[in-house]
């Protein structure tokens, strides 16, 4: 897939990358307890209320007849919500440095949250993992934050039917692609997705698009990752 025209939304100094890698290593025990206080929060505040409101869509999914007009999307309703409180058991368990299984593995992470978004929005996700990392939990979670928003993106912003996502990930850097084709009849025109740049840029990455042979567009998220 080559490109024909690039956006960066920010270079990557190694020397960046370094701060925050030794931000992250002396934060010590304060921001730890801290780290603890906000899982416990975003338990609280955000998690169970959300456990509430899937028991009440549970509830009037029961009482919605298969047939009905409405069924459908109530079972939509359901299932999104089940997959943010996934979602939000995971940071919360990212926040207190676990990945969630034994045998969670960045990949793995990614392909059941594409499996999940592919179910409840009919968009085929493929998931690739050319090269599977051994990451800490806090940057598999912000990893998988990202692929989220590039999937939203896709449903919101295009008419594509399929999306793909490739990982790779060596000693030296993650690379996450996320490609869709290209809607036909559309002007090609470049752009940045805001959340994910931010979130790179804060992780000491880029995030740049390219369009694939003019038929693609392709996001791709670069992170330096430390010896
Ligand atoms: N895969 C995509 N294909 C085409 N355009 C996209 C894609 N992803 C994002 N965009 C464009 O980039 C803009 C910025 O995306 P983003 O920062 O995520 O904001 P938002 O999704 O809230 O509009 C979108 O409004 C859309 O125009
Ligand atoms: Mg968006």
């Amino acid at each position: 897939m080559s490109s024909i025209d690039s956006t960066s939304t920010s270079t990557s100094p190694r020397s960046f990358s370094r701060c925050v890698a030794n931000w992250r290593e002396t934060e010590g025990k304060g921001a730890e307890s801290e780290r603890q206080r906000i899982s416990r929060d975003i338990h609280d505040s955000t998690i169970q209320p959300y456990i509430g409101l899937k028991f009440a869509l549970e509830a009037l999914a029961r009482k919605v007849p298969p047939d009905h007009p409405l069924a459908k999307d109530i079972g939509k309703l359901v299932d999104m919500t089940t997959m943010e409180i996934a979602g939000l058991r995971r940071y919360v368990n990212g926040l207190k440095g676990q990945l969630g299984g034994k045998d969670e593995t960045l990949g793995s992470i990614l392909e059941q949250k594409a499996a999940r978004f592919a179910e409840i929005f009919n968009i085929k996700v493929s998931v690739e993992v050319a090269q599977e990392g051994n990451v800490e939990s806090w940057l598999a979670d912000d990893i998988c934050h990202m692929m989220g928003e590039a999937l939203s993106n896709i449903r919101r912003h295009t008419n594509a039917l399929f999306a793909r996502v490739r990982l790779t990930c060596d000693s030296r850097m993650l690379t996450l692609e996320i490609i869709n084709p290209r809607d036909r009849g559309v002007a090609l025109h470049m752009f940045t997705p805001r959340s994910i740049a931010e979130r790179a840029l804060a992780l000491g990455g880029r995030c740049k698009v390219e369009t694939g042979s003019g038929r693609y567009t392709v996001v791709i998220i670069e992170i330096l990752l430390l010896p």
